[in-house]
């Protein structure tokens, strides 16, 4: 008797599937990561969301720019729109991560940044990214522009992801998008103590939901 196969369907095809306006969103696919087809979206949307025609979206923890296009192709719309990524490219973090990493930086034919901005480019929007190679807590320091999307996604240990929270969610403007991955994991418990132990009982966030591991909230006016 023959067994049936179970029908594969690929990210590019589940993308298309959601709606023929994510085409755009295609490049994403093609580029290694954690995202899932709907935290993709949702990253898309956030940016695409944004009024001011300067947004600005601050990615933390960059890796090889899969999630940085879907910001990027989401900013696309405004003329001056940016995002800046932080990353150090060096394949570091937190220590349930870090082999993982290096083990995947290792199959790359060069140096991990050349890749993030060779993804970029193949995506066509190198041109609305600014890079800040270093770890986010030393970027923070001197950075201060107000932000309109911050995307927490680098080191996951609690008092990193912590530390991230409290350095930059300050420089959101009111209104502005908070989005953190990695809150509903099985190894990672770090994002969601931050969301159940602080942001869960501050008032001003508002609009809270999840996509799949992803939390997204709005600072309130
Ligand atoms: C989970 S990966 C990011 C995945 C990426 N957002 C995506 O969706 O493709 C985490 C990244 O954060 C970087 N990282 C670790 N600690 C960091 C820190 N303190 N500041 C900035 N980035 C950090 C890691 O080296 C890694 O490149």
């Amino acid at each position: 008797m023959q067994t049936r196969r179970p029908l594969r369907i690929g990210t590019r095809a589940r993308l298309l599937w959601r709606g023929l306006r994510y085409r755009e969103l295609l490049p994403f696919a093609s580029v290694n990561g954690w995202l899932t087809v709907d935290e993709a979206i949702a990253l898309y949307e956030s940016a695409r969301s944004l009024e001011r025609s300067d947004a600005l979206a601050v990615e933390i923890g960059c890796w090889q720019g899969k999630s940085s296009i879907c910001l990027a192709k989401g900013l696309a719309q405004r003329p001056d729109a940016r995002l800046v990524c932080i990353d150090p490219f060096d394949a570091s973090g937190d220590e349930a991560s870090s082999d993982e990493y290096r083990d995947r930086a290792d199959t790359l034919q060069g140096p991990l940044r050349s890749t993030f901005e060779d993804n970029l480019t193949t995506a066509g929007v190198r041109d609305r990214v600014e890079v800040r190679p270093g770890l986010s807590h030393e970027v923070a320091a001197d950075f201060d522009e107000p932000i309109d999307l911050l995307f927490l996604d680098g080191d996951h240990a609690y008092e990193s992801i912590l530390r991230d929270y409290q350095d930059w969610a300050p420089k959101l403007r009111p209104g502005g998008l908070l989005l953190m991955h990695d809150v509903v994991h099985e190894v990672h418990d770090g994002p969601r103590r931050v969301v159940e132990e602080v942001i869960e009982r501050e008032s001003f966030w508002t609009e809270r939901r999840y996509v799949d591991s992803m939390f997204l909230a709005r600072k309130s006016d």
